[in-house]
């Protein structure tokens, strides 16, 4: 049952029942207009109210028709509009909980409106890439005023229905009810006193202009270009709800629905929804059921208070989970805290966090020397120096010390986990919590999953990620796990655009106008180049016959670590951030080009994004192929919410599902030929190429 059809003595009431959130899928819309049909037969019916069961009046689309033929199919939510303006009795939404999108939509298509305090009322489509497609961007500006409208439009943002009923000559509301719980008694008693109202009111009959005209808009547009760059949803909100200034409504509504239309196939709006999906398919683990059963987590103790472990810790102090930092020195522990301090105090300056809720948050966080304190924790977290000798040390005594059934994680983000796993008598226990630095803002959190995690390990982090507001993603063991094993390629294609004839300055402008929040040589500068020397040189002796550019490395042997030194790939000046392009860089390597025989040629913007970009893509393929991720939409993720990759292109796997796999793979076999790059580095990983040849995406293989 979708839609339920009561009759409460001369008022229908239509009850829009498809939990969790009333979505307008093709039941749903077609059992409201078979309550439409029922009460306009009943001539004893004299007025209709349509409202939602349990937790909403409706959410709007139904997220499982998204971009399927379903979502169209009649009586699709535009034709289920046109009946309820058709009707001739009254029709009155009693509007509470959540009306979004195609719900407030349906809304404004009655003839009355009341909603109930507390309401999250929005039209988010704009957050998919998209603009409400069943007359929301015509009708919403005639009940609240264009300036009003176009705001909640270009946003998504929701606002509450008792903040809209207050604005001075809004027609969005006709009443507010007292309470939820009085909602329906009150917007009977409300339709049965309109029963006999004509002509009925439409919102479409209603005047809609802005009294400063086209110099509005212009306004409009200046600011959401700003706001939105790549995304081409705003603008064309905008340009929707100029129509409705202009001219019969009938025909704003046909350019509204040229404009959705548009927007539907755009690439932008196709990430962006792929984003929406890839998110919530993240915390799906194919042998792992949502019903597995999961440890508590009440306390945590993170091993290490250097620069991972201080933001690791202020996680869980934002979630309200106690923490205990164990370190080696106490000098070593008040930095830590203090860092931590600092961190706070930056965010209550800036308003972002009030004065008492961070004394609450300091408050749950405790020190120690010793591991004996750490024994009652539920999850213990190591940050310790990325060596294996000093994580054996550590694992060996937490297992001596933690409670059984305790959670044992690492931050390592290289090393293997199931060796550490190994150290321990407990390897069921252990597992990888792979932070990003920032800990404490960045999104991602790689969850490496051993070959002998326990799936109610894997559940719970993957839960207690959720809490802390992290995008999880699981990935099996391997060197650098997914997000830092694809950038290992990435960065050799870069060091190799350097030897050819690229500087650094070409080669991070060229990806960051792709969309890229930060270039290879930026990001090496910042994150410091050093790290990726000490890994080098390990693989080096893992894999001697591995190429690389040797540029990095004589970077390195400058000195110029980044800006923690003050020189990097490019120069500082004290205390600023400013990349300057260095002649002491440029001329190392040039001189490494002329040590090699090089002559540079020049490499064009669109073959260095492709090099660099594609990198991702084969090492994804392999990742794939491996099982390290389960599905390319997890690799998505990683590098959306880990790397700074553009979310208007939805992740490398996307970008290349979008560019035909076919093409990438002909760019792969034209960079073979190049004598200056890596013969094997380019062959297509297998999956690409069967993929490739059999006309698919990567999409399809999951
Ligand atoms: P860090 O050098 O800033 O901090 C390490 C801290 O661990 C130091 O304060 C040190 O005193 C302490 N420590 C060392 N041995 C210890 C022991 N036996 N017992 C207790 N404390 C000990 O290092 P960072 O950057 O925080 O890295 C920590 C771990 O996080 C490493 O495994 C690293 O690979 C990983 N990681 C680092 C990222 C980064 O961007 N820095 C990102 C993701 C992971």
């Amino acid at each position: 049952m979708t839609a339920e059809y009561k009759v409460h003595g001369d008022v229908a009431v239509v009850t829009i029942n498809n939990p969790p959130v009333n979505g307008l899928g093709h039941a749903t819309r077609a059992g409201i207009t078979r309550g439409l049909e029922q009460a306009g037969a009943d001539a004893s019916v004299k007025a209709i109210v349509i409202t939602g069961a349990g937790k909403a009046f409706s959410g709007g689309a139904d997220i499982n028709e998204f971009g399927k033929p379903a979502a169209m199919a009649e009586p699709n939510l535009h034709s289920v509009i046109l009946a309820l303006e058709a009707c001739d009795k009254p029709v009155v939404a009693a509007v509470h909980s959540i009306a979004m999108g195609g719900g407030l939509e349906l809304a404004l298509g009655c003839n009355y409106r009341i909603a109930a305090p507390g309401a999250n009322i929005a039209l988010p489509e704009v957050k998919l890439g998209i603009l409400p497609g069943a007359g929301g961007t015509q009708r919403l500006p005639r009940v609240l005023g264009v300036e009003t409208a176009l705001n909640m439009i270009v946003s998504g943002e929701p606002v509450k229905s008792e903040m809209l009923a207050q604005l001075p000559g809004q027609k969005l509301f006709d009443r507010m009810a007292k309470s939820p719980e009085s909602l329906l008694e009150e917007a009977i008693a409300f339709a049965r006193s309109v029963a006999d109202a004509r002509p009925l009111p439409k919102v479409r009959d209603l005047p809609c202009k802005h009294p400063l005209g086209d110099a509005y808009f212009q306004f409009a547009r200046n600011m959401v270009k700003g706001m939105a760059k790549n995304l081409p949803a705003p603008a064309k909100c905008v340009d929707a709800v100029e129509a409705a200034t202009q001219g019969r409504f009938d025909d704003g509504l046909a350019r509204e629905r040229e404009l959705f239309a548009s927007l539907l196939i755009s690439p932008e709006s196709r990430a962006l929804r792929h984003i929406f999906f890839s998110e919530r398919a993240a915390s799906k683990i194919p042998d792992v059921p949502a019903d597995t059963p999961q440890r508590e987590i009440r306390s945590v103790a993170v091993i290490g208070a250097g620069t991972m472990g201080g933001g690791i810790s202020m996680n869980f102090l934002n979630a309200g989970i106690p923490v205990t930092i164990l370190e080696m020195k106490q000098e070593a522990l008040d930095r830590g805290v203090a860092t931590i301090r600092k961190n706070y105090e930056a965010q209550v300056k800036k308003g972002k966090l009030k004065a008492d809720k961070y004394e609450q948050r300091m408050s749950l966080l405790n020190t120690t020397l010793d591991y004996g304190a750490l024994k009652d924790a539920d999850l213990v977290i190591e940050a310790v120096f990325e060596e294996m000798g000093v994580k054996q040390k550590v694992f060996e005594q937490l297992d001596a010390v933690m409670k059984p059934g305790a959670i044992l994680a690492s931050n390592t983000s290289t090393l293997d986990v199931n060796k550490i796993a190994a150290f321990t008598k407990r390897p069921q226990d252990v597992i990888g919590m792979h932070f990003f630095s920032p800990a404490n803002v960045m999104k991602l959190l790689e969850v490496i999953r051993g070959e002998k995690t326990a799936k109610d390990v894997l559940a719970t982090v993957m839960t207690l990620a959720k809490k802390i507001k992290k995008t999880a993603v699981v990935s099996g063991v391997c060197d650098g796990f997914i997000g830092n094993r694809m950038i290992e390629q990435y960065s050799r294609q870069a060091g190799f655009l350097l030897d050819e004839g690229a500087l650094p300055a070409q080669v991070d402008r060229a990806i960051e106008r792709f969309g890229f929040a930060m270039g290879p040589f930026r990001m090496g500068d910042l994150a410091g180049n050093d790290i990726g020397w000490a890994i080098r040189k390990r693989r080096a002796v893992e894999h001697p016959d591995m190429k690389y550019s040797r540029t990095a490395d004589k970077l390195c042997e400058l000195g110029r670590f980044g800006q923690k030194t003050g020189a990097g790939w490019y120069d500082y000046q004290a205390g600023k951030r400013d990349a300057i392009p260095s002649d002491v860089v440029n001329k190392m390597i040039e001189d490494h080009r002329k040590e090699l025989g090089i002559t540079p040629r020049r490499i064009s913007d669109d073959e260095i994004v492709q090099r660099l970009v594609y990198s991702l893509v084969n090492e994804g393929a392999r990742i794939l192929e491996d099982g390290i991720a389960s599905k390319a939409s997890d690799i998505d993720m990683v590098y959306l919410t880990g790397y700074g990759f553009p979310i208007h292109r939805g992740g490398p796997m996307l970008y290349a599902d979008q560019v035909g796999l076919f093409n990438v793979v002909q760019a792969m076999k034209r960079f073979q030929k190049n004598p200056r790059d890596d013969q094997k580095f380019w062959e297509p990983a297998p999956v690409l190429a069967r993929l490739a040849a059999e006309g698919k995406t990567f999409n399809q293989t999951t």
